[in-house]
């Protein structure tokens, strides 16, 4: 598989879809949503559709109603990067290859659009409800993403990531509490919602969980990894950011080494976990081992 080609196909799907679901740039609140559309029309990677997506198909789901959904997690995520590069919190002034949000628009702007990314994602997320009358399946994966990007989840996360800042004797239960919910929990929102509406048992629901969770994990620690090792060329934000705010981060816990042995052996822990879901050679197991020596 061209895996470069095929991911390229994909993300342009993935865009397609997310363009039918974004505001019209219009109205006294016009700047708001210029600011919305900026970050998330800036590209990135898109994994968290994708990997929803993929889901979905590994479960046999083939209706629309997964298309708001796919929508919406990325609005999520979107939101939290705006908020996350804030001045307040990581202070950071280049995103997907441009400018922040708040560095270009201001920080009530930044504020502002990323509540309106946040809230627009529910609204969005709604419209399946109406796509399909009564499937209970619509309402349980709703749940799953709100949940999850919440204070059980996402924002959770972010709260302990900026609280521990500068705290060298951080246990590795906290890091891995941060971890797991500031990325881990979106991710598992992306594919347990995938998993839901394409109908899996409620077995099957738990073992994507377990996936999701260290994908997620595996994911943020190779973030980190790059923070250091690569550049804002390649990866289209600041590398550094970490030292800059004294974040706990496994590569400062464990060192670059140990990091990168905990990233190989959580995705093929993943892999392995997805072999007992499908025997199928899939699209999805190519994207997780993809995702081990990503470089962006
Ligand atoms: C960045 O997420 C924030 C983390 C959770 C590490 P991505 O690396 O998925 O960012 P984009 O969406 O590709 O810009
Ligand atoms: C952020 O982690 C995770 C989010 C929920 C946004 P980082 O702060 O490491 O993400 P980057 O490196 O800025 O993308
Ligand atoms: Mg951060
Ligand atoms: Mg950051
Ligand atoms: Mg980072």
């Amino acid at each position: 598989m061209d895996m470069q080609k095929e991911l390229k196909k994909r993300v342009s799907e993935i865009e397609e879809i997310l363009k039918q679901y974004l505001p019209r740039e219009e109205g006294f609140q016009k700047t708001v949503l210029e600011a919305m559309n900026y970050s998330i029309l800036a590209g990135g990677k898109r994994l968290r559709p994708m990997l929803m997506q993929e889901t979905y198909r590994l479960f046999g789901g083939e209706t629309k109603a997964i298309e708001p959904f796919m929508a919406a997690v990325e609005m999520i995520h979107t939101y939290s990067l705006v908020h996350d590069d804030l001045p307040a919190m990581d202070n950071d002034e280049y995103r997907r290859g441009r400018k922040t949000t708040h560095a270009v628009y201001g920080e009530a702007m930044g504020i502002l659009a990323g509540d309106a990314l946040l809230n627009y994602a529910y609204e969005t997320a709604a419209k399946a409800f109406f796509m399909e009358p009564g499937n209970e399946a619509v309402a349980q994966a709703f749940a799953v993403l709100a949940g999850k990007a919440g204070i059980y989840g996402m924002v959770g996360g972010q709260a302990v990531d900026v609280e521990s800042e500068g705290d060298v004797s951080i246990s590795k239960e906290k890091l891995d509490f941060i971890y797991r919910l500031k990325t881990g929990a979106l991710i598992e929102a992306s594919m347990l919602a995938g998993a839901i509406l394409a109908g899996a048992s409620e077995e099957e629901q738990r073992t994507v969980e377990e996936i999701a969770g260290e994908v997620g994990l595996a994911f943020q620690i190779q973030d980190d990894i790059l923070d250091e090792t690569s550049s804002l060329e390649v990866l289209g934000k600041p590398i550094g950011s970490d030292k800059k705010n004294q974040k706990a981060t496994y590569v400062a816990w464990e060192g670059i080494e140990k990091a990168r042995e905990e990233v190989e052996r959580l995705s093929a822990d993943a892999v392995e976990k997805l072999h007992f879901l499908s025997e199928n050679h899939s699209f999805l197991e190519e994207l997780l081992r993809y995702l081990i020596h990503r470089e962006k």
